[in-house]
């Protein structure tokens, strides 16, 4: 019997397939890929890969809008390619999650189609249809049943002149949000987990799941948000962690994944500890963790996403402090900096220059890895890759970073000021492909990519970083190789020093008599750092370093060069 919990001392790798590598040329990355480049990871020591959907797809939003969640988009492959991932993956000890979005389905999916056929179709109540707004003609502005803004700009529904009815759309208009209300919705979602769980897979990431159940009023309407600026409303309060949603998650529990020892986390935007301390108690059984995404806010400024501000590193400190606090005695935190919806870390936190970016990025990963969850590094992290430099519009694909651009636009905004937003923080800055080798395309494709490469890849690439002992790679290969060896990185007690110091990041780890020590630099500049009666811990054997000649501690004292970090331990 495999320990329930072993995903409290794992690793996991995110793989963006479309972006990771092609085997057949077409420009886009497929399974068979994946599997040629499996090596990688187990180079890297990574315990679980959690993949990108790979599901049939009109791909409007890269594959998180499904069409068919029992079938592989022919751009990657095949149903038995997926056989073949599942069997690699697990020869070389390795485990398999699978993303799972079913807030939503693709307008192109069979359930959508017949919903979408008829007011009287058998599944018109699968998705969230409403009539216009009482007094207003269908699908004139200011119709729509609720006044919502969607994530990916304009209204969240959509008029369908067929049946004369709206839509719910959360995301884009081609990704209608499915009615977790009816039980069949959700039984047919279950029956698909247990077909991919029998099919072999360990888990899954569960896409904005905190967002399926909708809160409405008594009538069945769903209630207007408020109106802070422009001509939308904010309808978060009805659709994140709705009344159901604890209901929702323990049914899921129950039905397709009790007593299977599968990792799950749930992805879940606006969270709070609160909250994660209730989806993540094991008592419960909903999921393993969430992702939060209050430290992907820290630098949003007063508009939002698309006005990025510098980061406060005792902002940062504090927020992963009080999230390492509030889940010690109950659930589990995850991990991350990276995913494919997140601009480079590198490029954001730390330092992407010349002279600091291999030194940041290390330090960033120590100050994430040594930290109480289950860390996810997503690909190209381990690298040290950065956000992309894309000039023009028209170099851009994703369709958030596209709508918001139409949508501003027609607001009056300029493009230069339109541009400068989006630079910074467009998720495509982590889709540019993988970096494997420096030759054309990096390595990725034969063919033409569907995104384009970062020129830095003659400079930035696996082949390389995998052959100098002192790059990123190595680092995080380190970090990966720590955890699993000390037991006092997975289960520790956390504790902030220094809260209020803005250039250092120091905290410790205890468990039993060990007590684990990080201290992080966290600017281009030297640090000198006192650290208070921790003369012991500055003196303890240093497990991981970003410095082979780094300045020896002086009792209390230590001084950092730029970026600079320590993993100390006291036996
Ligand atoms: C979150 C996913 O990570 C993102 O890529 C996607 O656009 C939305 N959910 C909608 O599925």
């Amino acid at each position: 019997m495999r320990d329930p919990e072993w995903w409290k001392s794992a690793v996991v790798y995110q793989i963006y397939p479309r972006s990771f590598a092609d085997s057949d040329g077409d420009g886009v990355g497929d399974l068979r890929g994946i599997i040629d480049r499996l090596d990688h990871l187990v180079a890297l020591g990574v315990d679980v890969i959690w993949l990108s959907p790979i599901y049939r797809s009109p791909q409007d939003d890269n594959g998180y809008d499904i069409s068919d969640y029992e079938d592989v988009d022919p751009s990657f492959g095949t149903l038995e390619d997926v056989d073949a991932l599942i069997a690699a993956v697990h020869e070389r000890g390795m485990k398999l999650v699978m993303d799972l979005v079913v807030n939503h389905t693709s307008d192109e999916h069979a359930w959508f189609e017949e919903s979408r056929s008829g007011t009287g179709s058998r599944k018109r109540d699968w998705y969230w249809w409403r009539p216009p707004r009482e007094g207003h003609e269908g699908g004139t502005p200011g119709a729509e049943p609720t006044n919502w803004e969607s994530f990916f700009s304009g209204s969240t529904w959509e008029w369908d002149a067929a049946t004369g009815e709206y839509y719910l759309h959360l995301f884009s208009r081609k990704q209608p949000d499915l009615n977790w209300e009816n039980p069949e919705v959700r039984q047919a979602v279950y029956a698909m987990m247990r077909w991919w769980v029998d099919r072999g897979v360990d888990g899954f990431r569960m896409d904005v799941i905190n967002l399926v159940s909708k809160e409405l009023r008594p009538d069945g309407s769903l209630p207007d948000g408020v109106v802070r600026s422009g001509r939308f409303g904010d309808g978060s309060p009805y659709y994140t962690a709705g009344p159901r949603i604890h209901e929702f998650l323990a049914e899921m529990h129950a039905e397709a994944l009790a007593d299977k020892a599968l990792l799950t986390v749930g992805e879940m935007p606006g969270v709070t500890i609160e909250q994660a301390r209730a989806f993540t108690d094991p008592a419960r059984r909903e999921v393993n963790m969430v992702f939060t995404f209050e430290h992907m806010g820290l630098d949003h400024g007063p508009g939002g996403k698309w006005d990025q501000r510098p980061l406060r590193l005792t902002d940062l400190k504090a927020n992963l402090a009080a999230w390492q606090e509030g889940l010690a005695d109950i659930g589990w935190n995850s991990l991350y900096w990276n995913n494919h919806d997140q601009p480079r870390i590198v490029s954001r936190f730390g330092d992407d220059s010349p002279e600091h970016r291999v030194t940041s990025a290390k330090t960033l990963g120590t100050v994430l890895h040594m930290l109480r969850g289950t860390p996810y590094v997503y690909q190209g992290e381990e690298l040290g890759m950065t956000n992309v430099d894309f000039r023009r519009i028209e170099e851009f694909r994703d369709v958030e970073t596209l709508n918001h651009y139409r949508h501003a636009l027609d607001d009056g905004a300029s493009p230069e000021a339109l541009l400068a937003g989006i630079r910074p923080v467009s998720r495509d800055n982590a889709r540019t492909p993988m970096q494997w080798d420096a030759s054309a395309n990096a390595g990725f494709t034969t063919g033409e990519p569907w995104i384009a490469v970062n020129p830095n890849h003659t400079e930035i690439n696996a082949e390389a970083a995998r052959a100098d002992a002192g790059s990123v790679f190595h680092h995080y290969r380190r970090l990966i190789e720590v955890r699993h060896a000390h037991d006092v990185v997975v289960h520790g007690d956390f504790a902030l020093l220094l809260p209020s110091d803005e250039q250092v990041f120091a905290y410790t780890r205890s468990l039993g008599g060990q007590t684990l020590l990080v201290v992080a630099n966290m600017s281009g500049e030297p640090a000198d750092v006192e650290l208070e009666g921790k003369a012991d811990l500055l003196a303890g054997e240093v497990l991981l370093s970003t410095h082979d000649d780094g300045a020896p501690a002086e009792g209390e004292r230590v001084r950092l060069a730029p970026w600079e970090s320590r993993v100390l331990l006291r036996r």
